[in-house]
């Protein structure tokens, strides 16, 4: 088991070098584990394992059904023989799978991690803001020389689904958009229902999304495609101005949405794309690990605003959670560590 840890830990330059080093004796240790492992592990784990293995070995299963199905009814004996000549051909991928798996189970508890609460008094003593360590902007900064569009001020008469419940009911992921565009008061409301201010004192703002203690981790970029009266490009909205700073308008606009959307081609076929790029340190200075599902948590919040309120201007929605982190970060000139993407949703017509 050891063995397997420190494995899991190595690249693979590092593993192959570590296996020609080991003692045969040990290699055969290594093959007992390994049956030992497959022994040991459920059905579903057995599956991963399978997925996760590659080259000679992952042929040799597919190829060899029955000795695949020998392992998943545990028929040791059978399987052993099986596999105990392509052992020796495939030891290295054999460890690389062991390990990989290995690794997965621990990723996937440290990431549970992050689900859970986490402890309160712990977590006072050590933030910034305990320290009087001085609290970070509330809004990114900009250059006072920037392009500035006003925006409308946030108008009711747009609305044309005035019933809540039906605005709730008749909500859903839409992937098709028409090539109408959308007017700036349409836009100026989204960006309201999404990250606009409803309230401001010295200490704190709160916006029309709820956020916890009031950290407001986001801010919100806007590529647009096909709004009236905006030029296609990147924006990012001001929220206490209420009003759009432009950044730039790249010639490959479109193909650069789509790769940043993983491919999905909907994305760039629409008006404008919503993207929500959080600042962890606003919530890392009050709440430090307690922060980050916070942060997750707000983003689900906003992305709702922005599905209810487009479902009440006839607009359609879709929540993005499979993105390009690098290629959306650059979209967005965004530094990839202390802001990031989160969350994006294209906006459009229906
Ligand atoms: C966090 C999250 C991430 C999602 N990511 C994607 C995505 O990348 N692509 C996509 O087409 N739909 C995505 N969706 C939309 C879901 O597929 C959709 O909500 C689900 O199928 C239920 O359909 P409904 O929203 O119409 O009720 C995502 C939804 C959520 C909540």
């Amino acid at each position: 088991m050891v063995i397997f840890k420190k494995l899991a830990n190595f690249d693979k330059k590092r593993r192959i070098f570590f296996l020609e080093k080991l003692e045969m004796n040990q290699k055969n240790k290594i093959f007992d584990h390994f049956l030992n492992v497959i022994k040991n592990t459920d059905k579903d784990e057995k599956e991963v394992f399978y997925k996760n293995i590659h080259g000679k070995l992952k042929k040799y299963f597919e190829e060899e059904a029955e000795s695949r199905e020998y392992l998943v009814d545990m028929d040791l004996d059978k399987s052993r023989i099986k596999i105990e000549s392509l052992i020796k051909e495939t030891e290295e991928e054999i460890y690389e799978a062991l390990a990989y798996t290995e690794n997965l189970k621990s990723k996937i508890k440290k990431h549970r991690k992050l689900m859970k609460a986490n402890r309160w008094k712990d977590i006072k003593i050590i933030t910034d803001n305990f320290k009087n360590i001085p609290e970070p902007p509330e809004q990114k900064d900009y250059d006072e020389d920037s392009k500035i569009i006003e925006l409308p001020e946030p108008d009711k008469d747009i609305i044309k689904k005035e019933n809540i419940y039906n605005c709730i009911t008749e909500r859903e992921s839409r992937r098709k958009y028409s090539d109408e565009s959308l007017s700036l008061k349409e836009l100026s409301y989204l960006l309201y229902a999404t990250q606009g201010v409803r309230e401001r004192n010295d200490n704190y703002h709160k916006k029309t999304v709820p956020s916890g203690g009031a950290r407001q981790p986001f801010e919100t970029y806007i590529a647009v495609n096909n709004i009236e009266d905006l030029k296609r490009g990147i924006y990012r909205y001001l929220i206490f101005e209420h009003k759009l700073l432009y950044m730039k308008s790249p010639d490959n606009q479109k193909r650069l949405l789509k790769d940043a959307a993983l491919g999905q081609e909907f994305v760039a076929n629409s008006a404008a794309v919503f993207f929500w790029a959080a600042l962890p340190y606003r919530v890392e200075w009050g709440y430090f690990l307690k922060s980050h599902k916070i942060i997750l948590l707000e983003g689900g919040h906003v992305c709702q605003n922005l599905y209810l309120a487009s479902e009440s201007i006839n607009c359609g929605t879709c929540a993005i959670g499979a993105y390009d982190q690098e290629k959306s970060d650059e979209l967005l000139e965004l530094d990839g560590e202390d802001e990031f993407v989160i969350y994006l949703a294209p906006v459009g017509k229906v």
